[in-house]
């Protein structure tokens, strides 16, 4: 047997140091961060030369190790597969030790010696976790975002994790439905950027750098499209929408060098994610040039079976190889299958080739031929892990993404000498809720600092704390009040109520929709008897998906959304509760007043009936019986504990031909008794077009801090091609016409200003 290129260099010495000199040179990137590294073709199509046809299958087999369940099924068996090659990747294994114990199984005891990758669902948070995605979007402070993808790839490789699940993308206008807490929120443009920024958090500039790690733009595509915010449901929807609407955020993370794309279980238009050639080979790899690697979602290949779409198991690794799909994460599929299908001329062996040849380049450029060990380093395991400049940007991260939603008669901030406080709520002193779903490998018993800790903590002797949990947040508690007395007894002895309610960190993310977006369990019953003390009541919401809060917020006296802060949440919030932070958080999603109103997003069309105000009292329009349509608290709304003024919007031109750059600005002014951060968020509305144009976008947004009194000019440019769409005819491009332009805080408070587009463009993507 030849031994191949990477035996020659670990087994015998004497040649390590001209093939390891060969390799690191050629691991210097060329512009871009990881594009064709130069020397990186010869040296993959060396191994490509040398494995056999069931080694390049087994680099298409993702298993998961025992460590932690993140789906249905486990294959076990999984380090007899690495022993045998049949893996080319293994997830849910960290730690230095672990990953080098199972690295060596696979270096040491297959043909080839080929290093396997570590995969992870490092979605916000290694060790120290951060607020929830959807919290973080709430920010709209993408330098904090990249931040924290930056400090989670910073943990994550120092025990071993290559790759990592995240960012997710997908656009989520049903709060039903549980992963919306793991996204961006609603919005396409807010979310692109986002999407964007948590890719180079991910994956920095350079691969081949120990601290990055791949990065996963999942779940491709629509998957946030779920009928009626169910889980893992249909999706069906017009080619104009999702190329508008779902696919975007994907191709910001594909501009922004994303590694890897994920595959989604629902199926769109009549066929699973996973098996449709329209997604992967044609848009995807087609016409955005994507050149990393497919991976499957947890079993999703083999879904396309009750799908109703492969016939059998063979059939369905077929159908994705077929579609796009590289690798098969925990399906066994492609292990079990590939050969056969290959055999009986369903599937060529340069498909399999080029899927492998795409998993190797990822080791390649992260440097695991150089070093299949590099991330798995014992010592930079212990420097990295909750450092304490780690867990304070977890801390200001969290700040950055509560959003105060209300707040009557300024009761916030409290005062530093705040009397009594009777602290109640299940969320108020429970540390494994703090950190959220998906909170990767953080500690959820010791490390996360409870409001009721960091609230003991601040008080010291300025004040007293009442506590008592009151109410169940679980569905079965719905019935108990045996807490009550004891909640009502610490509220009716407290100056103030700081009520700490929400959702179970389980109720959202997989498998965890909703039909109602109430408080769960006796919280609501609960709020409702701790307002009839007629104490004041500060409502601290965490929950990962937008609530029906209409009650609450016509009778509690402040509501601050919290989210799942992480591991520092509770000296976040209380940092916010004194006012040692004023809040800046803005919605990224639209919160209904009932769950009746979903879907409900700020975009939406305008209808051949709209419902004005001046028609209220007409029955023949667009609207509900027994609500209003519009939201609770509209997509970009947040309050500070300071005021803006703005000023009328300015143009430099009221009309603008194709080449042509119009400057739109307001003066912002802060009129309140302490600084503060504003949003000033930037919008328009084409008017007329081929198809109906929504009738508001997102098209910029700056969050400047301005000093008490101080002003600002901000300044919001925009050029023809930023007008354009999917016309009529699916070409993209803007039209003439007229446009509404508006600035202002939130999507639905703002300035608005009129201008034209004289003659079209066309450009060939968005
Ligand atoms: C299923 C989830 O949909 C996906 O987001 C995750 O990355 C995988 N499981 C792996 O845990």
């Amino acid at each position: 047997m030849t031994p191949c290129p990477w035996i020659v260099r670990t087994k015998l010495l004497k040649l390590a140091v001209p093939l390891a000199l060969i390799i690191a040179s050629a691991a210097v990137a060329d512009d871009s961060p990881w594009r064709d590294p130069p020397g990186m073709a010869p040296i993959i199509d060396e191994f490509l030369g040398r494995m056999t046809f069931e080694e390049k299958v087994g680099q298409l087999g993702l298993y998961t190790s025992d460590w932690s369940v993140t789906g249905p099924t486990v294959r076990a068996g999984y380090k007899e597969d690495i022993r045998a090659g049949r893996v080319g990747a293994i997830f849910n294994a960290y730690t230095a030790e672990f990953t080098r114990e199972l690295q060596r199984l696979s270096v040491e005891n297959t043909r080839l010696g080929i290093p396997l990758m570590f995969g992870y669902d490092v979605v916000h948070g290694f060790r120290s976790i951060f607020p929830i995605p959807l919290g973080e979007a709430a920010s709209w402070d993408l330098a904090a975002i990249e931040r924290s993808a930056r400090v989670a790839a910073t943990e994550a490789s120092a025990e071993g994790i290559h790759w990592t699940f995240a960012p997710m993308v997908d656009i989520a206008r049903d709060p039903r439905w549980g992963r919306i807490a793991e996204g961006a929120g609603e919005d396409v443009y807010l979310g692109s950027l986002i999407a964007a920024a948590r890719v180079r958090g991910f994956q920095g500039e350079d691969l081949g750098a120990v601290d990055t790690v791949l990065a996963t733009a999942k779940h491709y595509a629509a998957y946030g499209a779920a009928l009626a915010g169910r889980d893992y449901s249909t999706t069906d929807m017009s080619d104009r929408v999702l190329r508008s609407t779902y696919l975007p955020p994907f191709k910001a993370a594909v501009d922004a060098g994303v590694a890897t794309v994920m595959t989604s279980f629902n199926e769109l238009n009549g066929v699973p994610a996973t098996g449709n050639r329209y997604l992967i080979a044609d848009i995807l790899r087609g016409e955005w040039g994507f050149d990393g690697f497919v991976v499957t979602d947890y079993t999703s290949i083999n879904e396309m079976v009750p799908h109703g779409y492969a016939r059998d198991l063979a059939h369905a690794a077929e159908l994705a190889i077929d579609a796009g799909v590289d690798m098969d994460l925990q399906g066994g599929l492609f292990t079990e299958h590939l050969a056969a299908l290959v055999k009986d001329e369903r599937v060529t062996e340069a498909q399999v080739e080029s899927a492998a040849r795409r998993i190797l380049e990822m080791k390649y450029r992260l440097g695991l031929f150089e070093d299949p060990y590099r991330y798995s380093d014992p010592a930079r395991q212990a420097a990295e892990i909750y450092k304490p400049e780690y867990l304070e940007a977890t801390r200001d991260m969290a700040r950055r993404s509560m959003v105060l939603l209300k707040n009557a008669e300024a009761t916030l901030p409290l005062s530093p000498n705040p009397g009594t406080i009777a602290l109640i709520g299940p969320l108020a002193d429970s540390k494994s809720d703090l950190i959220g779903s998906w909170s990767a490998a953080g500690d959820r018993d010791e490390k996360p600092v409870t409001v009721r800790a960091a609230l003991e903590e601040r008080l010291g002797d300025r004040g007293r704390l009442l506590y008592a949990r009151g109410a169940g947040y679980a569905f079965e508690d719905a019935g108990d009040r045996s807490g009550f007395e004891a909640a009502l007894e610490a509220a009716r002895a407290a100056d103030v109520v700081i009520a700490v309610m929400g959702e179970r960190a389980d109720m959202s993310g997989e498998a965890a929709s909703r039909t109602t977006l109430d408080l769960p369990g006796a919280q609501a019953a609960l709020l409702e008897q701790l307002v009839a003390t007629g104490k004041p009541v500060v409502l601290v919401l965490m929950n990962g998906r937008p609530l029906a809060l209409e009650w609450a917020d016509a009778n509690v006296a402040a509501i601050l959304e919290a989210w799942y802060p992480g591991t520092m949440g509770g000296p976040a919030v209380v940092d916010v509760l004194f006012g040692d932070y004023n809040p800046s958080g803005r919605l990224p999603v639209t919160f209904p007043r009932t769950v009746g109103q979903v879907q409900i997003y700020y975009d939406m069309k305008n209808t051949g009936r709209p419902l004005t105000p001046d028609k209220v009292n007409e029955k023949y329009l667009s609207r509900y019986l027994d609500a209003p349509n519009t939201p609770l608290y509209a997509f970009g709304f947040g309050l500070s504990y300071t005021r803006f003024e703005y000023s009328d919007i300015s143009l430099d031109a009221t009309e603008i031909g194709p080449g042509d750059t119009l400057t739109a600005s307001v003066t912002v002014t802060n009129t309140g008794d302490r600084a503060g951060e504003e949003v000033v968020q930037f919008y328009f509305r084409d008017l007329v077009g081929s198809v109906t144009r929504p009738v508001k976008q997102l098209k910029g947004f700056e969050k400047i801090r301005l000093a008490k009194g101080e002003s600002r000019t901000v300044r919001f440019s925009l050029n023809a091609d930023d007008l354009a769409f999917y016309r009529a005819d699916m070409s993209y491009g803007a039209e003439p016409g007229e446009f509404e332009l508006f600035i202002g805080s939130s999507s639905d408070d703002v300035r608005a200003a009129r201008f034209s587009l004289k003659g079209e463009t066309t450009m060939s993507e968005f």
